[in-house]
């Protein structure tokens, strides 16, 4: 498949949030609301498809956090995330941020191995982050998502 790398675009007001993306990396539209009204969100589109998307919130003066990054499931494995996580931090140095962020489940194994490949490093876990404030249990690669394991460059 020929994909053409292009820099994404900001989701302008009036257009649709594109939750079903959004969905496949958070539980629900409620808690991805509360991050996507105040974030920007960024969409990687294909043939007028977006097939790609990610949302930066700003946590304080130096800091940035990508809240939710997905890539539909028919065009995984191309190297999507890895460009839209590289474009992130491009965005983030360029708009003056010291630090991304970026958080995920301790039982996401892909996700953990994906963002130190590209230079993110672990530097703290929220305890019990998925027990507190999700309303059911959540399993990945079998294992019961309990801690946020959060990851900075
Ligand atoms: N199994 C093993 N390794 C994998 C897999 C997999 N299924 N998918 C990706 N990887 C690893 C590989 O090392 C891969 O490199 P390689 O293909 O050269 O071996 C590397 O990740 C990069 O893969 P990309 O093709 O660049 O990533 P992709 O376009 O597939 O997007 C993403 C990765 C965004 C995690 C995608 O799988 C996805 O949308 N998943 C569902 C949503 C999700 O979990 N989002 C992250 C939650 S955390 C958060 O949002 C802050």
């Amino acid at each position: 498949m020929t994909l053409n790398y292009t820099q994404t675009r900001l989701l302008e007001k009036g257009e649709q949030i594109p939750y079903e993306l959004l969905l496949l990396a958070d539980e629900t539209i409620e808690i991805i609301d509360s991050y996507a009204k105040g974030g920007e969100i960024y969409i990687f589109e294909h043939n007028s498809q977006i097939i790609g998307v990610y949302i930066l919130y700003i946590l304080d003066i130096e800091t940035i956090e990508i809240k939710n990054i997905a890539v539909h499931k028919d065009y995984q494995r191309l190297g999507i995330g890895t460009h839209l996580l590289n474009e992130a931090t491009q965005r983030a140095k360029e708009k003056g941020f010291k630090t991304l962020v970026i958080g995920t489940a301790n039982g996401a194994i892909k996700q953990l191995y994906l963002y130190q490949k590209i230079g993110f490093e672990i530097t703290g876990i929220r305890k019990n982050f998925f027990v507190d404030n999700y309303p059911a249990p959540i399993y990945e690669n079998g294992i019961l998502c309990k801690h946020m394991i959060m990851l900075e460059k």
